[in-house]
């Protein structure tokens, strides 16, 4: 190895900084400092000297950006705060309710200030900053744990690989939150590439963020225009830093690309006139925007106003009206979905609305499909918001062809050609054999799906098959396949099988929300699994609960309570759990990271050479709840205890005080 003269490595230093800097101006500020080929000048010097002196190279050098070898698998990533969704609002009247929940909750009747941002149309991620370098990067996902990406993350310019040290100081542990996007514009020219290079064009500019994100490969990532706007971090007790506002700009000295549109407003009235024009120059917009995100700005009012299951009482999307688009009605079919129900389905010709291409659209119901008056080959309008499916609002009578031909609602099921009813006052047509095929895979289907048991490799194909050839007829059969039964199927070779099985292995240690939402039991999605989780804690609370204290339950009202009772004290639902448990299924009681209170009235001595600042720890414990305090007393509960300790460990032993040591204090604390 060379000697490294003190010179070099001044200017090593000195070019890991410009670089930044003009990468910062060219990425965040869209502001070109110097000339592509100067910029490239710079870089291949920094190449230069890592290539002469590897030892120099630290993780957050402009060169580490890419270059990692692609992984196998994503790997989970527990978030230390849950990354919450929003409640949604869709008119100025929706959003003064709002308001009005949050004065009350402030007991105020001055106007409220609220940050405004544009509701971006991405990818949610969050990047974990620990003594000021990027440790982690991974996605929401199901909002508790999400999938680490780091490698990708780090190709992204806009994201800082390094925080000042004055940020590194202040909070060696910082969790930043933003959207990964693509431009509209960046999107076609990306799609041309891949159509010249002879490959398949992505949908749209969401959906091309979440794929570039999620490849295995960081180079392919590292090749897509992906855009980093951070629009807040977890933390809302940072010394100095008081409202949302505050924080925003914080993170844009920081080297964080921030929204060009965010604003202020006080008072619903202010938020409907910002909403307007925000409806307005959406158009101009070079990327996708669906609505706007009306936030409580001051941190502490944030923390009065506190949460619901899954979202911030102190925030709000206010989203935009759907789009909608004309098209001709080819077929309607009917489709038996999880619990029974019949759905008349339109087979439309493709066409595209709200950013994505749509042919089929739900026609909901026997009573739509009439009032509608729909007839194959009729020009009808269709409706699409968000992520949900999109429907059909309209036919254009004025356009029917003259031979158009009425559509009949079938009387038996299209799947187990039982005959199918409608009861009183009910709206859906139902197929009542459980053991018809198209239920059972429906219900498997949800019951492997990700916000379920997560069973990656079960898609419709497979799940159809088993059901055929019998080897699953319930969700619960899954934890007794082998290899020697999936074998003989179709297009399943060895490793095929054996992922599938190691996948269905992995999915058995399920978390109590989780489960409750793969039993499909009607009206109860996400949230409502996530309210009986935290309320119960445990499965077998559940079992035994009651109508009445089910109902108890914040959010739950009595139609549901009666499903879940029914449903848990079925006899096939019983021998169903039974039998989930046989298989390995353990059923793990209700933590989340947002049950910060383990640590609760849990006074803590920090003492000896720990592996971080005690800082580092001082911020954990006090987020989950205990207290930090210099003197070691008979109230003290535990003594975090680093290498080379004094007289606190002593005094401790003698008072009996709890003694720990850094992976202790990691199990205490809430994951
Ligand atoms: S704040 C607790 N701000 O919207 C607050 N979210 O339902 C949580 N989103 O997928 C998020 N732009 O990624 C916030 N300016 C913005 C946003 C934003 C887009 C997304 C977010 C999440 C969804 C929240």
């Amino acid at each position: 190895m060379t000697q490294l003269s003190s010179q070099l490595q001044k200017e090593y230093v000195q070019l890991k900084s410009e670089i930044e800097r003009y990468s910062r101006l060219y990425y965040v500020e869209d502001n070109p400092g110097i000339s592509d080929a100067e910029f490239d000048q710079l870089f291949d010097r920094l190449l230069e000297i890592e290539k002469q002196y590897p030892e120099l190279v630290t993780s957050d050098s402009p060169s580490q950006r890419v270059g990692v070898t692609p992984s196998a698998k994503f790997r989970p990533v527990k978030h230390r705060i849950p990354m919450l969704s929003l409640q949604k609002v869709t008119s100025a009247e929706e959003f003064a309710e709002f308001d009005l929940r949050v004065s009350k909750g402030l007991e105020t009747e001055d106007d409220i200030e609220y940050a405004i941002e544009p509701k971006l149309d991405g990818l949610a991620v969050e990047l974990v900053y620990e003594n000021g370098l990027l440790v982690t990067g991974s996605t929401r996902g199901d909002g508790h744990t999400g999938e680490n990406i780091t490698p990708n993350l780090r190709t992204i310019r806009s994201i800082p690989l390094r925080l000042s040290d004055e940020a590194a100081q202040k909070y060696p542990l910082l969790e930043v939150r933003g959207e990964v996007i693509i431009r509209r514009s960046d999107f076609e020219k990306l799609n041309h590439r891949l159509e010249r290079e002879g490959l398949v064009p992505l949908a749209n500019p969401r959906n091309g963020a979440a794929g570039s994100l999620r490849q295995l490969d960081p180079s392919i990532t590292a090749s897509r225009p992906l855009i980093f706007y951070a629009y807040g971090i977890s933390e809302t007790d940072l010394n100095n830093i008081a409202t949302q506002t505050e924080a925003m700009t914080w993170l844009r000295s920081e080297g964080f690309r921030i929204n060009e549109h965010l604003a202020t407003a006080n008072g619903p009235a202010e938020v409907e006139t910002q909403f307007e024009q925000l409806e307005e120059f959406r158009p101009d917009l070079d990327y996708e925007i669906d609505g706007m995100v009306i936030k409580v700005n001051r941190f502490t009012d944030q923390n009065i106003l506190g949460q619901i299951a899954r979202a911030p009482r102190w925030a709000v999307a206010w989203k935009f009206a759907a789009e909608t688009a004309e098209t001709i009605l080819e077929d309607v079919e009917f489709s038996v979905g999880r619990t029974g129900v019949v759905t008349p389905v339109a087979k439309l010709k493709p066409v595209r609305v709200g950013g994505v291409t749509v042919s089929n659209a739900s026609l909901h119901n026997e009573d739509q499909l009439k009032q509608l008056d729909m007839r194959k080959g009729d020009t009808v309008v269709i409706r699409r918001a968000g992520d949900v499916i999109p429907e059909v609002v309209e036919v254009i009578i004025e356009k029917r062809p003259s031979r158009a031909q009425k559509i009949r609602f079938p009387s038996q099921c299209p799947s187990c050609s039982e005959p199918i009813v409608r009861s009183e006052g009910d709206a859906a047509w139902r197929c009542l054999n459980i053991a018809c095929p198209a239920q059972v895979e429906a219900r498997l289907f949800h019951f492997s799906s990700k916000p379920g048991f997560d069973i990656e490799g079960l898609g419709g194909k497979l799940a159809a098959q088993l059901i055929d050839t019998g080897l699953v007829s319930d969700p619960a059969d899954l934890f007794f396949l082998t290899k020697e039964q999936l074998l003989p199927l179709e297009r399943i070779a060895d490793t095929k099988a054996q992922n599938l099985l190691d996948n269905i292995r992995r999915s058995r240690q399920i978390e109590l929300p989780r489960l409750l939402y793969a039993l499909g039991i009607i009206g109860v999605g996400e949230s409502v699994a996530e309210l009986l989780a935290a309320e119960f804690g445990i499965f077998e609370a559940i079992e035994s609960a009651s109508i009445e204290t089910i109902e108890a339950v914040d959010g739950i009202g009595p139609v549901i309570a009666r499903n879940i009772v029914n449903y848990l004290s079925q006899k096939a639902t019983r021998k169903m759990i039974i039998k989930l448990r046989g298989g390995g299924v353990e059923f793990a009681p209700y933590t989340t990271a947002s049950q910060t209170g383990s640590l609760d009235g849990k006074t803590f001595v920090i003492t000896g050479k720990l592996s971080q600042p005690r800082n580092y720890f001082k911020q954990l414990i006090e987020k989950a709840g205990g207290k930090v305090t210099g003197t070691i007393s008979a109230k003290t509960d535990y003594l975090l205890c680093g290498t080379d300790a004094g007289s606190k460990l002593t005094k401790a032993t003698k008072l009996g005080v709890a003694i720990i040591d850094e992976q202790q204090l990691a199990d205490l604390l809430p994951n």
